[in-house]
């Protein structure tokens, strides 16, 4: 398995960060000032949610998912940069709006997120929720677009579908539900496996298994792709546990010990620091093995999950 030398694979993932940012702004919505009679987004009446959505959006964050889409994407050799764009702006705004809604006071009330003020402590409660509303309706707007320009329509329909329900209550909306009803409570294994599962593995499962079927993967190769999401997924939030405890709110960018706040077992708590670092590696390496499986090599896929065990934010 060929890994990328750490320094080049920094920079590439900056260069990626840095064009998946610049990439996602330009599908926010934007009517220009005099279009066809209409006012400019600056001067529209429903300007505020324009401005949330951007503040949300443009906050930083790893963006991670959309380039899973890509890597996938290029594992299979896909070439149709515009569909996948949609596509990865799509997840983003997906991703985006769950962070939003999840930063609420109903849900875990968090006043900072990616180092700066969450959505509804900058623009109020009521924004807040809306701002998370659109972003969610435009997501699916976006992703039109990638499949009203796709080639393959079968396929761009098919990555659609998969989105829309990895996002919905067999998906991420599922692993929430179960995550609330349940904060304060014992948790048994299945439980919280479940929820790691879909609040947090479905969205990452969806991101590899997208970027395959556009790029024309077959079932059996979508469904490892699913495979190493779920695995990257549990790897994933149980660092997000480790880092709850162990690191800091300015290099995390959100308040730290959030899960002790809000009476959340955690896979930490459960399972013990040692123990849940152990069940990072395992996860990751799993994911590795799975995609060293499959034909073609991306190196910088690899590196990437390999990378995200040693995660600090
Ligand atoms: C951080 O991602 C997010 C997670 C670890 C997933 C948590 C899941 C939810 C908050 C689900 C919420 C769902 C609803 C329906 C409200 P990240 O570290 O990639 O964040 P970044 O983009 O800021 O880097
Ligand atoms: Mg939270």
């Amino acid at each position: 398995m060929e890994i990328m030398d750490r320094q080049e694979y920094s920079r590439r993932m900056a260069e990626q960060v840095a064009e998946v940012e610049g990439m996602v702004r330009g599908f926010l919505p934007h009517v220009c000032a005099g279009e066809a009679g209409m006012p400019g987004r600056g001067d529209s009446f429903q300007k505020t949610i324009f401005e949330a959505m951007e503040y949300s959006l443009m906050a930083g964050g790893k963006r991670l998912r959309p380039i899973f889409i890509r890597e996938a994407y290029r594992l299979f050799g896909g070439d149709e940069e515009s569909v996948v764009e949609a596509f990865m702006a799509a997840m983003e705004m997906i991703h985006t709006y769950s962070l939003v809604h999840d930063d609420l006071p109903a849900m875990d009330d968090d006043d900072f997120r990616r180092g700066k003020l969450t959505t509804h402590k900058a623009f109020g409660e009521d924004m807040g929720i809306l701002a998370g509303d659109a972003l969610l309706n435009f997501a699916y707007e976006t992703a039109l677009k990638g499949v009203g320009q796709a080639r393959n329509k079968e396929n761009a329909l098919h990555a659609l579908q998969i989105l829309s329900e990895k996002a919905g209550v067999l998906g991420m909306v599922g692993g929430q539900v179960v995550d609330v009803e349940m904060t304060g409570k014992p948790l048994t294994e299945a439980q919280i496996d479940f929820i790691y599962r879909l609040k947090t593995g479905a969205l990452l499962e969806a991101s590899l298994m997208a970027g395959a079927v556009l790029a024309g993967a077959t079932e059996e190769q979508v469904a490892r792709m699913e495979k190493i999401g779920a695995c990257i997924g549990m790897a994933f939030q149980i660092q997000d546990d480790i880092l709850d405890v162990t690191s800091t709110t300015e290099e995390l960018g959100k308040p730290v010990g959030s899960d002790e706040k809000n009476e959340k077992m955690t896979y930490v708590t459960i399972h013990g620091m040692e123990r849940a670092k152990e069940m990072v590696e395992e996860y990751s390496g799993q994911a590795l093995e799975l995609l060293e499986q499959l034909p073609g090599e991306n190196p910088f896929l690899n590196t990437l999950i390999l990378e995200l065990i040693h995660r600090k934010k």
